[in-house]
C-alpha cells in the first residue's frame, strides 16, 4: 500500500475507537535477521511525553512478544483496513511461540523506513517507534478495585514508552484532512 509521511503536528485519528474497535498490531524485533514477532493490542495511548511524540503500549509477560520488547530497541504499530480484522484476531489469539502465525495471517512484513522492527505492507497507518522507557505495573497502586479483576493470574503488564520516529499513512484523514 502507498503511504505518505505525516508530520506529528498534523497527525490525527479517532484515538479511542482505533484502540477499542480497530485494534493495532505491535511488532518488535529485527526485520533484517528475521527475528521478530507481532501481536494484536487494544490498550495503550498516543500523545506527548518528555518533549517527544510518544506511544505507550502494555504487554503481559506471558506473551512471546514480551521477549522481543525486552531484547530489541524498536517496535512498530500498524493499523489495517477493516478487511484484515480476521488476521488481527489470529495474531491476537495465537502465540508466535507455537507456529509461524504471521505467515498464516496472510500479512506481509516489510522493512520499516527508520527502525529495525518490521512494518506490514497492508497497513494503512504505520507508527515507527524507539523504546525509551519501561515499567512493570504495581498492583498496590491500582486505585479502582475493578482493575485487579483484569489480572486473574497475576500477569501484570509491563508498560513501554516509545518515541515516535515517524508516521506513515495511506489515508489523508490521518493528516487531519477530510475526504
Ligand atoms: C483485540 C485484542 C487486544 C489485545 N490487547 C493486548 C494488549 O494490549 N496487551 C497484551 O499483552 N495482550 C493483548 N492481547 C492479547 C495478545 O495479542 C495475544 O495474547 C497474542 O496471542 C500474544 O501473541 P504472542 O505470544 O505471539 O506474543 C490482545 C488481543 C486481542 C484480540
Amino acid at each position: 500500500m502507498k503511504r505518505e509521511q505525516i508530520p506529528f503536528e498534523r497527525f490525527s485519528m479517532e484515538v479511542y475507537s482505533v484502540w477499542a474497535d480497530r485494534w493495532l498490531l505491535l511488532t518488535c524485533g529485527d526485520y533484517a535477521s528475521g527475528q521478530y514477532n507481532a501481536m494484536t493490542i487494544g490498550w495503550g495511548s498516543i500523545g506527548r511525553m518528555w518533549q517527544k511524540p510518544f506511544v505507550h503500549v502494555v504487554v503481559r509477560p506471558s506473551r512471546y512478544t514480551f521477549e522481543f520488547m525486552n531484547q530489541y530497541d524498536t517496535f512498530t504499530l500498524c493499523v489495517f483496513p477493516p478487511q484484515y480484522q480476521k488476521a488481527l484476531q489470529l495474531l491476537g489469539s495465537e502465540s508466535g511461540r507455537d507456529s509461524n502465525k504471521i505467515a498464516r495471517s496472510g500479512l506481509t512484513p516489510i522493512a520499516s523506513r527508520l527502525v529495525a522492527a518490521p512494518s506490514f505492507d497492508e497497513a494503512e497507518l504505520i507508527i515507527e517507534c524507539r523504546k525509551i522507557y519501561w515499567q512493570d505495573f504495581d498492583p498496590t497502586h491500582f486505585l479502582d478495585p475493578k482493575t485487579e479483576a483484569l489480572y486473574p493470574s497475576g500477569d501484570y503488564h509491563r508498560a513501554y514508552f516509545g518515541e515516535i520516529m515517524a508516521i506513515f499513512a495511506a489515508d489523508a484523514r490521518y493528516a487531519g484532512k477530510s475526504k
